[in-house]
């Protein structure tokens, strides 16, 4: 990619900022996957009515005392994102942090996501990503992939989260792509977006 069509590089302040602008976006019942330790809470508007879920008990376990302290009375929901036991339409939106790169089956989990967002409904990420196709830097997260699956919890550096959001038949409304710091392979693509699930 030639220099000039880079997304802009930006620090940890902006990349909060940013984030909480997106997860902002949300109102009425929102589901978050992969919602760790509940980082996003602070970005939620008062109108939210949260459910989380999260497959790691340690981490669903602090998940819940912070949900509970930001006044959220629904425990977490012990589950994957590749099947949530919630019946169909459930949610006004669905949220996820830093996810995707992690979730074993994407397809699955997003197929899951249509099934329990209402028609319209909307989905609403914040995505480290693959750099396109063809660069160095995709080369090198290819490569160092398996040693991120390995070490970092099943992370994936080169996931292609955009094209399988769009293949699952999302619709695009915004989509922001900057690029942030990190340690040790250089700047991080990163993905924010927000689309819709067809009515
Ligand atoms: C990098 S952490 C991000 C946590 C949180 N969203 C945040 O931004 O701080 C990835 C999270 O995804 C969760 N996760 C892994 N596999 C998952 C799956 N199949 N479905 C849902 N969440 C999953 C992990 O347990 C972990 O909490």
């Amino acid at each position: 990619m030639p220099q000039q069509e880079r997304p802009p590089l930006v620090d940890d302040d902006t990349l909060d900022e940013l984030e909480r602008e997106w997860f902002g976006r949300v109102h009425g019942r929102v589901l978050e996957i992969g919602a760790g330790e509940g980082e996003n809470f602070g970005a939620l508007a008062l109108d939210v009515v949260w459910t989380g879920l999260e497959p790691d008990a340690e981490r669903r376990a602090e998940l819940a005392i912070r949900a509970r302290e930001w006044g959220h009375e629904q425990p977490p929901l012990a589950a994957s994102a590749e099947r949530i036991p919630v019946p169909d339409g459930a949610f006004d939106a669905v949220i996820a942090s830093y996810v995707f790169c992690t979730v074993p089956d994407p397809a699955a989990a997003l197929a899951e996501l249509r099934r329990v967002l209402v028609p319209g409904g909307r989905l609403v990420v914040a995505e480290h990503v693959g750099a396109p196709q063809g660069t160095a830097k995709r080369a090198v997260q290819r490569i160092a992939t398996p040693c991120s699956v390995r070490w970092c919890h099943g992370c994936h550096l080169d996931r292609d989260t955009e094209r399988a959001i769009a293949n699952a038949g999302f619709l695009a409304e915004e989509v922001r792509r900057v690029r942030a710091r990190s340690f040790p392979l250089g700047a991080l693509p990163i993905l924010l977006y927000e689309g819709v699930s067809p009515a």
